[in-house]
């Protein structure tokens, strides 16, 4: 450092230092604010599509292989009574009380254990069937709140008490040997997992309140903004009603898209709220309702819209 400049700082005022703690918290803040919003969009996303676009494969790691060859040939009264029981509970609400009626409207029914055959690739033998029941098959659901042991117990039920007496063919009574290389060893684990459907799966405490309460707001805001129309409606001069007839028809069955219009007008902008009724997809398509309406006239129903308190 020069002595010129040390003199002129030795002669400056004191400077108190700059800092603004309050802007540097706010910035802070803010990008917090910003990732939450990212994990939480992104989370949401990722739901929407989980739940509506793809199977879940569920791992069921962590649930360690039972002892299969022993549970397989396990069929005592003991354990046929326990599966009852289970039967009773969580399966004869499909199958039927006797396992032979159908008191749902699913397609395909229902296996009726008195006459039919088996489907899953590994036919009737215990293992195949705790197959079934662990990963489940086409509708019919996995059972993973059941234990292994109770897995077993409840097919050896339906075999014992059905297959064998009324539909032998049917009956197998042990593994194959070739099925007995593919069963897992007692204790192993990370095996499959089952593929569900996402709307079979059951949510766990905090996610389904989380999604409960999204579904609430979003229904919330549906109301409302349906209210925001029938009320446009109900101040429509005549000149404009036949558009806002049409706007009530498009909210109702368009929800998305109502909130969209919804937002445009209230931020005053025209042209967004053009764009969305002349077709939000971008094709180029123009809604047919709409299409026919001056802009004139889709002006007049933009202003009523904004006038709705
Ligand atoms: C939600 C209804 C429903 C419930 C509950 C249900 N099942 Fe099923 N089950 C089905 C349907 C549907 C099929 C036929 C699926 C097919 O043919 O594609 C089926 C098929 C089966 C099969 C035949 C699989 C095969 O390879 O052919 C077995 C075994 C079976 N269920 C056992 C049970 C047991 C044991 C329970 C109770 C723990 C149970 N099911 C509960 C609907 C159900």
């Amino acid at each position: 450092m020069s002595a010129a400049h040390d003199d002129a700082h030795a002669h400056a005022p004191e400077q108190p230092e700059v800092s603004h703690p309050l802007l540097w918290s706010a910035l802070i803040l803010g990008i917090m604010a910003f990732l939450a919003w990212l994990f939480f969009h992104f989370l949401f996303q990722g739901m929407h599509v989980a739940r509506h676009m793809e199977k879940i494969h569920t791992d069921q790691a962590g649930e360690p292989e039972p002892n299969h060859d022993q549970l397989s040939r396990n069929n005592s009264q003991a354990v046929v009574d326990e599966g009852q029981a289970i039967y009773n509970a969580k399966c004869a609400s499909c199958h039927g009380a006797q396992g032979n009626t159908n008191p749902t409207n699913l397609k395909p029914a229902p296996r009726n254990f008195h006459s039919e055959d088996w489907k899953n690739d590994k036919g009737g033998s215990p293992y195949a069937l705790y197959l079934v029941l662990t990963k489940g098959y086409n509708t019919m659901p996995a059972f993973p709140g059941l234990s292994p042991e109770q897995r077993y117990a409840v097919d050896h039920y339906i075999t014992e008490t059905w297959t064998k007496k009324l539909n032998a063919n049917a009956y197998v009574a042990d593994n194959s040997d070739d099925l007995k290389k593919q069963i897992p060893p007692p204790g192993a684990t990370g095996v499959e997992g089952a593929e569900r459907h996402p709307e079979r799966v059951e949510l766990k405490g905090p996610v389904r309140s989380l999604l409960a309460g999204i579904a609430h707001g979003e229904s919330v805001q549906v109301k409302s903004v349906r209210a925001w129309a029938a009320l446009a409606r109900n101040g429509a001069k005549p000149e404009t009603a036949f558009l806002a007839d049409r706007f009530v028809a498009l909210v109702d069955a368009q929800p998305a898209l109502g909130q969209h219009l919804h937002v445009a007008v209230k931020a005053g902008d025209r042209k967004r709220f053009d764009t969305l009724l002349a077709g939000s997809d971008g094709s180029g398509a123009v809604r047919a309702d709409f299409s026919l309406a001056s802009a004139d006239q889709v002006g007049g129903l933009f202003e009523l819209l904004k006038g709705v308190k």
